[in-house]
């Protein structure tokens, strides 16, 4: 009966970490198109980390058709985004050292997935974020909210 009630206890906390678990790592998906899999994150004040895995289902190369996942605040958007197209594939279109990025990952293809994490601690609860692709040309389409509630 002991060993019962501790695996009820051992279940119960195991569920509970997954439903944490839910709201600190994401999977996105992008295709041949300008458009994530969602236009809205919405991730845990409680996580330490978050994750963001971004996975392309689409046929074309990541110079015809590359997407990566950049987070930055609202209102650094087009300046990272533009900054970053000089930076060129080989830095993921990101400008090396640019302290208004909060996270991005590496620009991926079609058939290609790609995962990164980031501390919480640079996220302010009074600031809109937006994450975005900054492959050039598509952050003004292929873009969402980012909210940590
Ligand atoms: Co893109």
């Amino acid at each position: 009966m002991k060993i019962f009630i501790q695996l009820a206890f051992a279940f119960v906390f195991v569920t509970m970490s997954l439903v944490a678990d839910a709201s600190c790592d994401f999977q996105i998906s992008v295709g041949d198109n300008l458009k994530f899999s969602q236009d809205k994150i919405v991730a845990s004040k409680t996580c330490e980390t978050i994750t963001i895995t971004l996975r392309h289902e689409g046929k074309l190369s990541k110079n015809m058709m590359g997407h990566n996942w950049v987070l930055t605040s609202a209102e650094d958007v087009s300046a990272v985004a533009t900054d970053g197209m000089s930076a060129g594939l080989n830095n993921q279109y990101v400008k090396p050292g640019d302290s208004r990025v909060i996270a991005f990952s590496d620009m991926i293809g079609g058939g290609e997935e790609t995962s990164m994490s980031f501390s919480i601690d640079k996220i302010a609860l009074d600031t809109e974020y937006i994450f975005f692709c900054s492959f050039p040309g598509h952050f003004y389409a292929m873009r969402g909210v980012f909210e940590l509630a």
